[in-house]
């Protein structure tokens, strides 16, 4: 897919589509009045008619409109004006494109973007048109023996702007969005694999191709070298398994040779069936996912590398399945982890904290500028925050507020948890220094509690993403998230 600004008459531009949106109560945004104008009112007696009240993800095509040189009028409805903010922007492109796919036009040009969105600027919408476009565009069908669908006529979308420094920012926002959607794209792919394919060896294979192609180092350390280290932890969850793991270190380094990094750490459980704590059957398949923060670590040092960030950025992801087998852990088994902490394994269900906890260590020989994991880590999550805002835990107000204003800016958005010291007291042991579980009550923030005993010293963020990392039912599948987000706090970070 193509994309690129457009100055000039909307009119007389020759285009396959044409996309003009029309609030609900039949009335007609700017940019389609401009268009109905040119058109000595068709597009009026349209709407007129009734066959568009303008609701929010509705749309009409309509041929051969006079005065008009493109092809088609897409007519897309956006809900009531005073209603029109970020998501419903993000809803009407989204579609918009679905209605345009159904059609043999190449190209568009779609002027949505020259709408009012709660104060966003141009740029802003831009992005967010070719993020949603890319998103709703998406298909995972390469393990279909014959593709489902044939491939979209669609080619090359164009937005409207009015003048030269638009046109730049505009052309500016189109690179940064497109090495960001492509962050989300291999995201979404590295989780939608299964299980018995995005192995932990499979994920250390991509981590080595992302690093040829961008030229980073990255490293590979195998059970050996993972238990010379000390990592009691991440090696006692993969005990359960006859995949090997594997602890793979990526080293993208965009910014000055002594600037420290920002070590981002993934959940790389590349299925996760509780261990001897076994998951009920229901729903199982869904632990493929498990390996998403990993997934979202990928796409963001892709999208950094893509906008050839001047920042130093170290991804680190405990890649394993975590199974039942003769030779897994136990429940009330104690292991030592690379702190030296010793943990009693009460739960093996609860592994992610237990994986994660000796990747935190290690990043701690970066003398990183901060840490931020990414991981699928509760179920509780998704019971305080649904589906919709990222958990934030952070052992630092500075870090936590930037994580926040970076998911507001990406338009993908997280919330702060609490990290209390009230709640550490859920983590008491008779046999060890601390279990991996508490009493389950606030067990997201508890599964934080757990981690921050392993990031004294270094700023430290947290983002739980079981509820935002993958949807199930009918949209079964990977998200993307938090790449968006990632890229835009990396971004941030690199330009301070
Ligand atoms: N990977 C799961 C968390 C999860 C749950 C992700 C639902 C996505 C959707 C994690 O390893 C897990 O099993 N957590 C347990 C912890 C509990 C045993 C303390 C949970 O949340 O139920
Ligand atoms: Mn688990
Ligand atoms: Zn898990």
């Amino acid at each position: 897919m193509e994309f690129s600004v457009d100055l000039g008459n909307s009119a007389k531009r020759r285009t396959g589509c044409l996309v003009v949106g029309v609030y609900e109560g039949r009335r007609l945004s700017r940019p389609a009045m401009e268009l109905d104008a040119a058109s000595r009112r068709a597009l009026d007696h349209v709407v007129r008619r009734g066959d568009l009240e303008g609701k929010l993800g509705t749309a009409l095509l309509v041929h051969n409109v006079p005065g008009v040189a493109s092809e088609r009028v897409l007519l897309a409805g956006l809900g009531l004006e005073r209603d029109f903010g970020e998501t419903a922007y993000r809803t009407a492109v989204c579609s918009a494109v679905k209605t345009l796919l159904t059609t043999a036009a190449a190209d568009a040009s779609l002027c949505l973007n020259a709408l009012p969105v709660n104060g966003r600027d141009g740029a802003w919408k831009i992005e967010q048109a070719v993020l949603g476009i890319m998103d709703c565009m998406y298909r995972f069908d390469e393990l279909k023996s014959k593709p489902p669908q044939p491939k979209p006529a669609l080619e090359h979308v164009a937005f409207p702007v009015a003048n030269r420094p638009e046109a730049r920012a505009g052309e500016a926002a189109i690179r940064r969005a497109v090495a960001i959607a492509e962050g989300v794209a291999l995201a979404k792919d590295l989780g939608n694999l299964p299980g018995n394919l995005c192995t932990p060896a499979y994920l250390a294979g991509e981590a080595r191709k992302l690093g040829k192609r961008h030229r980073f180092e990255v490293k590979v350390l195998e059970r050996k070298e993972i238990e010379k280290l000390g990592m009691g932890g991440f090696a006692a969850v993969a005990r359960g398994s006859r995949q090997a793991p594997k602890l793979i270190v990526m080293e993208y380094r965009g910014g000055p040779r002594r600037d420290p990094p920002v070590v981002l750490v993934g959940k790389g459980i590349t299925f996760d069936a509780g261990g001897i704590s076994i998951k009920p059957a229901l729903e199982m398949d869904e632990m493929k996912f498990d390996m998403c923060g990993a997934a979202s670590v990928f796409g963001a040092i892709h999208a950094s590398a893509r906008m050839k960030l001047a920042i130093n950025v170290v991804g680190i992801v405990p890649a394993t399945e975590n199974m039942p087998g003769g030779n897994a852990i136990k429940p009330g088994d104690v292991v030592t982890t690379m702190s030296g902490q010793t943990v009693e394994v009460l739960d093996t269900d609860a592994e992610g904290r237990v994986a994660l906890c000796d990747a935190l260590t290690y990043a701690r020989r970066y003398k990183p500028a901060a840490v931020v994991d990414v991981a699928t880590l509760t179920g509780a999550i998704v019971t305080a925050l649904g589906h919709i805002a990222t958990g934030v835990f952070s052992n630092d107000d500075a870090l936590a507020r930037e994580l926040v204003a970076a998911g507001e800016s990406a338009w993908d958005r997280a919330w702060r948890m609490p990290l209390w010291d009230e709640y550490q007291d859920a983590l008491k042991s008779n046999f060890a220094d601390f279990p991996n579980i508490g009493s389950h009550a606030g067990d997201a923030i508890t599964a934080a509690c757990f981690l921050s005993r392993f990031t004294k010293g270094f700023p430290w963020g947290h983002l739980d993403i079981a509820g935002t990392a993958s949807r199930s039912g009918e949209e079964k599948g990977a998200t993307g998230r938090p790449v968006p987000l990632l890229a835009h706090f990396l971004e941030g970070r690199a330009s301070r």
